[in-house]
């Protein structure tokens, strides 16, 4: 009987190294393992040509070199730069490209046309993909081509471009709706006309894993080259096809950042190389920690922002809010995380919202020296809930000045003066008119007054309830972060009157501008008060 692990945070029998104790995978994944699984894969990139095809993304000459630089850097093994018969400007980024001399080899796309493969190889690319359709919908309506001028076409470019000195890839495109019989015929075609890889491009997304199973195990039959597989996203399965394809013996998968492309995109390259390592211990040449710093490159140059929830590299991919969760993977990562962040150049990221608990706070707050005894550490709590509650996240900055301030708060020794009541009333055409009612020293004052805002009327109504005497030195109102529901920070600074060395400063933090001032208020009149009496 197979010994199943119970542990899955042991489960990295079949891997070695750096990832040994990092990847937490299902221990199913290992009694699914195929026989046919090459150990490591080419990582062909094409962002620069598919990602570019992108619906709204049109990179500059600058940010084309940059993304090149950047895939060379990173470990892919071929790039493909464009799709250079289609504009001059293609054709000079390709010549830039090419002549960085980068580790990685260079693709030009051509179609099988001597034109095409010339305007590639003439721009320095050491490396042509050719293509043609060879599906009967793309060979009748698009074509208007039979299957035997279809064969000839790309034996020629095959040999053509054998014959120019580089190294050739040939697809089939939409070879996913081709007959089965013509695409073997197809493969067995261009080999002899000396290929050396053929890639099967699933067009148009229409497969699903175990269909790629069978079709890469037919196709392998014919194929004596390296395979390649080529996934579009248009049913999501985009990376579960290239796995699937790989895990039938494919050797190569085009994929593109952030999993940019026609349409849904193309396969996700950050998703497939974790997904080859984690599942089927199959090596790329892919350094992963440099995979969200990639992704975050891309998304900059390209304007096409990485959704939260992403895969690997989203914001949240290692965002954890709830208290149950925070816990646990405070006590073992493995416990929610499918693999360490570090992994693939990520950061965990502890989040602050209404499912946040005590644990969190005290490990978030503790990053910042401050530790709490546990009522201040609930009110926290209970106040970041209350925030979230009503829209709000909180963030590091606001959290630590939320826990100051109720640090602040609750040491003081004696209050002075308790605010019971407060309204005011504002708008247009009518005078700001604010009423408190504040116990002073066990004593209950009500008192109302007026000002030129909602803010002002609030101050001078809580100085006539205690003490006329009372002047506003300084006003200070930060918004701790941005956004109309920002936390913000309110200073105020007190004196008594006659006496220039009686003053107080009194600090509040909120999300009501209004009431936050009138807190901060009677945080400085109560300090007054206390230092008039000392
Ligand atoms: O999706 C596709 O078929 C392509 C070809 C050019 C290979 O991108
Ligand atoms: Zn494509």
């Amino acid at each position: 009987m197979t010994e199943l692990r119970t542990s899955y945070s042991q489960d990295h029998s079949a891997r070695d190294g750096l990832e040994a104790d990092r990847i937490f995978t299902s221990h199913f994944n290992r009694l699914a393992l195929d026989p046919l699984t090459p150990d490591h894969v080419e990582i062909l990139d094409t962002t620069l040509r598919d990602g570019e095809q992108t619906p709204g993304v049109a990179l500059s000459m600058d940010d084309k070199i940059r993304i090149a630089q950047l895939l060379d850097d990173l470990g892919v093994d071929v790039i493909e730069a464009g799709f250079p018969r289609t504009s001059p400007g293609e054709q000079e980024a390709i010549r830039k490209i090419s002549s960085l001399k980068l580790r990685a080899k260079v693709c030009g796309l051509a179609r099988c046309s001597r034109e095409d493969i010339d305007s590639a190889v003439d721009n320095g690319v050491d490396y042509v993909h050719t293509f043609i359709a060879t599906s009967e919908g793309h060979m009748k309506n698009k074509l208007k081509m039979s299957r035997e001028q279809v064969k000839a076409r790309a034996v020629d470019a095959v040999e053509y471009a054998r014959s120019r000195g580089v190294i050739v890839e040939f697809s089939c495109e939409d070879g996913t709706r081709t007959e089965l019989d013509f695409l073997k015929e197809m493969h067995i075609a261009v080999q002899e006309a000396g290929v050396h890889k053929i890639n099967l491009p699933d067009t148009v997304g229409t497969m699903s894993p175990p269909a790629m199973e069978y079709l890469v195990s037919e196709v392998m039959k014919v194929t004596k080259v390296p395979l390649s597989i080529h996934c579009h996203d248009d049913f999501g399965l985009a990376v579960a096809n290239s796995l699937a394809a790989v895990r039938k013996g494919a050797r190569q998968v085009h994929v593109c950042v952030n999993g940019l492309g026609e349409r849904a995109g193309n396969a996700a390259l950050e998703e497939v190389v974790m997904g080859l390592l984690a599942f089927m211990n199959v090596r790329t040449n892919v350094e992963t920690r440099k995979l969200g710093m990639t992704s975050r490159a891309v998304a900059r140059m390209t304007g096409v922002p990485i959704p939260d929830t992403k895969a690997i590299v989203g914001n949240n991919a290692f965002a954890h809010e709830s208290g149950i969760h925070v816990h646990g993977v405070l006590k073992d990562p493995s416990t929610y995380e499918a693999f360490s962040p570090e992994l693939v150049g990520m950061q965990r990221n502890i989040v602050m919202g209404k499912h946040t608990g005590a644990h969190s706070v005290k490990e978030k707050l503790s990053e910042y020296g401050i530790i709490l005894p546990e009522e201040m550490l609930s009110t926290v709590v209970s106040k970041i809930k209350t925030l979230a509650e009503s829209g709000k996240e909180v963030d590091d900055a606001e959290l630590v000045a939320l826990a100051l301030h109720i640090q602040g708060q609750v040491n003081k020794e004696h209050q002075h003066v308790k605010l019971k009541e407060f309204t005011v009333f504002t708008g247009m055409n009518i005078t700001p008119t604010s009423t408190v009612v504040i116990e002073v020293d066990g004593k209950l004052v009500r008192s109302s007054d007026v000002g030129i805002g909602p803010v002002d009327a609030a101050l001078n109504a809580i100085r006539t309830a205690v003490s006329e005497n009372i002047s506003l030195v300084e006003y200070r109102l930060n918004a701790i972060t941005g956004g109309s529901d920002a936390l913000c920070e309110v200073t105020v600074k007190l004196k008594m009157n006659g006496d220039q060395k009686v003053m107080s400063v009194g600090k509040s933090i909120g999300s009501d501008i209004v009431l936050t001032s009138v807190n901060a208020a009677m945080d400085a009149v109560d300090r007054l008060l206390g230092r008039q009496k000392s």
